[in-house]
């Protein structure tokens, strides 16, 4: 059942895309772009979003954000809805990951996390909203994880950034659904992007970006609240967190090897 009304197609949708510099984000861009859509794109870095909209359309807007300062937000959001006019759907993909265990936790490290996966979009949220719900309608889609779930290994402040805003995205999708406004929260598995190129285990059911922005884009198109993949891995992990803890804690031991 979608909870969500359909995109049938995305010709001619205004979308703002943030986090577009690379991996899930510069992937979706070119999905987006192959569909026909009107794109805006955002990252601190402008050279790589220069690159990509030459790659494949003349017709990218490109708006510089850092989704961690709120003079930033509120200036890209204003030029954004001026260029635009009307947004059909705001990806929110920006996100920054840092293996953290129990001896490498500190204040810093977190707050980068917290400011930019959880905070990032709020804030995005807090200058779009009003246009969200003044136009009933579009769609807001934000990129968590499947490490939102539940806890794993060295993602002792990632994971917990990715659950809260997998709770953020029930509470806004029971706020503005109502109003025509949809509301996507997208939980990959491992994507092979810079991001996870650090990683020095191996990554269970690991996907290309493409092949992950090919599940973006087909989840929206059906509407889902929530868009994960790839099923394999994140259908198992869905499983384990149902489970009571002592064999949820043996299997992940079991099964993870970090
Ligand atoms: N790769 C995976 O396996 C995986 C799995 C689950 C979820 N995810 C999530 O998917 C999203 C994309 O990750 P990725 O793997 O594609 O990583 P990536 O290649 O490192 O891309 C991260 C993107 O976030 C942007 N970003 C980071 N900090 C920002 C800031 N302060 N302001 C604006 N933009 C910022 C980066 O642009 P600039 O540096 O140019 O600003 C870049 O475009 C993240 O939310 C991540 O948590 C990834």
């Amino acid at each position: 059942m979608s909870l969500n009304q359909p995109i049938s197609d995305f010709k001619n949708k205004n979308i703002w895309l943030i986090g577009a510099s690379s991996g899930i984000g510069a992937a979706c861009a070119k999905w987006f772009f192959a569909q026909g859509a009107n794109l805006v794109l955002s990252a601190r870095r402008t050279e790589p979003l220069e690159l990509l909209a030459k790659g494949v359309s003349n017709s990218a807007y490109i708006v510089p954000i850092d989704v961690c300062d709120q003079q930033s937000i509120a200036q890209a959001s204003k030029e954004v809805l001026t260029h635009l006019k009307r947004i059909d759907l705001l990806l929110f993909v920006s996100g920054v990951y840092e293996p953290v265990q129990a001896n490498t936790l500190n204040y810093l490290t977190a707050k980068k996390m917290v400011d930019t996966n959880l905070l990032g979009p709020i804030s995005v949220l807090e200058q779009l909203l009003p246009t969200f719900l003044a136009q009933q309608s579009g769609h807001i889609a934000i990129v968590g994880s499947v490490a939102g779930y539940s806890g794993l290994p060295k993602s002792l402040v990632y994971g917990p950034t990715k659950a809260a805003i997998l709770n953020f995205a029930e509470s806004l999708y029971m706020d503005v659904s109502p109003q025509g406004i949809g509301v996507h929260v997208i939980c990959p598995g491992f994507v092979s992007t810079p991001a996870t190129a650090i990683n020095d285990f191996k990554m269970p059911a690991l996907i290309s970006a493409d092949e992950a922005a090919n599940c973006i884009g087909q989840g929206l198109m059906n509407g889902d609240f929530e868009i994960h993949f790839p099923k394999r891995f994140s259908r198992f992990l869905k499983f384990l967190r149902i489970l009571p803890y002592p064999i949820y804690f043996w299997l992940i031991k079991t099964f993870i090897k970090t």
